[in-house]
């Protein structure tokens, strides 16, 4: 069982301590920043946005994860490449095309991921399975970080892990909301490369000791 990447979740952390907080990540054992950008619309809750993320991409020293919980995101591919994006997230049920939004996001220079939704079937992805770089399995409905972990996500993550490979891809599986030390090896037995944690990380004494239990 290798080690997963860590992507901790930046609506976790203090806004107001931000700089302090991505320094500490920038010092730890994580390997991914994980940016949640909500709408207000595909999602009720609106989060932060570009101006924000600018700045955290002035200092931030580690790939960029970035996570549209937005409506239409086609509209604002160019602008997430240029703001510094590495891995540009969907969700499959915001995208009427796509395929092409997928080629959209590649074309600018970045990887490529899809969300789904805890109650989007895994199967919905069997004909582009090849064209992502990432699958996020949401593990709880997407809006908010601090929600418990849907425990359908492992039998989930096991059946997308067989797609991947039955299909020969070289997709990346991610879980995103709930994740925690109690649930963190269970998720990688089924087939989970990438962790996002906000509060477990954020919320505890030593955020820099729970990035080490999640590994
Ligand atoms: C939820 C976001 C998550 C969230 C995870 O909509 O996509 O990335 O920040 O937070 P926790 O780990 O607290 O569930
Ligand atoms: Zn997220």
């Amino acid at each position: 069982m290798s080690k997963p990447i860590i992507a901790p979740s930046i609506l976790a952390a203090d806004f107001a301590n931000l700089q302090r907080d991505i320094e500490m990540i920038n010092h730890s054992e994580a390997d991914w920043f994980h940016i949640d950008i909500m709408d207000g619309v595909f999602v009720p809750n609106i989060s932060f946005g570009m101006p924000v993320l600018r700045d955290i991409v002035k200092h931030a020293t580690k790939f960029m994860d970035v996570h549209l919980m937005i409506v239409d995101p086609d509209r604002y591919i160019e602008t997430f490449a240029s703001l510094g994006a590495n891995m540009l997230t969907v969700h499959y049920e915001a995208c009427t095309h796509l395929h092409r939004t997928l080629q959209a996001i590649k074309a600018a220079g970045m990887q490529a991921g899809v969300a789904l939704n805890p109650h989007t079937n895994v199967s919905l992805l069997e004909d582009v399975i090849n064209d992502i770089d990432l699958v996020c399995v949401m593990s709880v409905n997407p809006g908010f970080g601090g929600q418990s972990f849907i425990e359908n996500t492992c039998a989930k993550v096991e059946q997308l892990k067989a797609l991947i490979t039955r299909k020969g891809a070289k997709t990346l599986i991610e879980i995103d909301g709930g994740v925690t030390d109690k649930n963190a090896a269970k998720l990688v037995n089924a087939g989970a490369d990438v962790l996002v944690a906000g509060s477990y990380v954020f919320k505890s004494e030593n955020p820099e000791q729970a990035i080490l239990r999640l590994k």
